[in-house]
């Protein structure tokens, strides 16, 4: 099994444990940082249309919505869709990113930006990242948040990694994710015809490590 198989069964198995997690708000980074970090950079790009890329269990597209974004949000668990429905008035599709990449419309558009909320976990992203550039307007944002590349530990260079969520609550599956240093995020990027614009760290209040990465681009033109 490919490791980027095993990310989308881990979803599909981790999806009740997960969703109980976030809205029990029991991961403390998200909780003291990146939650508000990526909530502000979203509202701070133009316009009102907003896609939602690997949205899980909904709480970012409910919280783009009660801020007045018209958000269209998609992940490939269906358990994670149904708890999203529940959680947002926001339109919440059920889709895998294969088959987002083979046809982008499928999510309707265009939209102004577009959030990937450490939802880019797979090795070959050029596939989604274009895609995504096919709904984005000209001129629109594209928003990731992602593990930040010095917080990782371990050996400075790709590679796939195992996350296994010791210290939350209930049984997981672990998941490989894979591992980008900074110059590698920003070659993916260019590869797919975006341009970096901004780049944000957000630090843990506690330890002031870095809590996240935070990049920001418009498609080249
Ligand atoms: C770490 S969770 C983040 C969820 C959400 N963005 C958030 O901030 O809570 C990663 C999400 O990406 C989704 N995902 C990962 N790979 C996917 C794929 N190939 N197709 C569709 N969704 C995928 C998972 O189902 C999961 O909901």
């Amino acid at each position: 099994m490919t490791p980027e198989t095993r990310i989308v069964q881990s979803w599909s198995s981790n999806a009740a444990v997960w969703a109980d997690a976030i809205q029990a708000d029991a991961l403390e980074s998200r909780r003291l940082a990146t939650n508000a970090a990526i909530v502000d950079a979203v509202l701070r790009t133009h316009g009102q249309r907003v896609l939602d890329v690997g949205c899980g269990e909904g709480w970012l597209a409910r919280e783009l919505a009660r801020a007045g974004r018209a958000v269209v949000g998609f992940d490939g668990s269906d358990t994670l869709v149904e708890r999203a429905r529940q959680n947002t008035d926001a339109a919440i599709l059920l889709l895998d990113y294969a088959a987002f990449a083979a046809d982008p419309a499928a999510v309707g558009g265009p939209f102004d930006s577009a959030v990937c909320n450490f939802s880019i976990l797979a090795r070959d992203i050029l596939p989604l990242l274009d895609a995504i550039r096919r709904c984005v307007r000209s001129g629109g944002t594209l928003v990731i948040q992602t593990v930040h590349p010095l917080a990782a530990g371990g050996r400075y260079e790709d590679g796939w990694r195992e996350e296994t969520f010791a210290g939350l609550a209930g049984e997981w599956a672990p998941m490989p994710w894979y591992f980008r240093t900074f110059a590698s995020w920003v070659a993916e990027l260019h590869a797919a015809q975006w341009r970096l614009t901004d780049c944000r760290e957000p630090v843990h209040p506690g330890t002031g490590a870095p809590a996240s990465l935070i990049l920001c681009a418009t498609p080249a033109e």
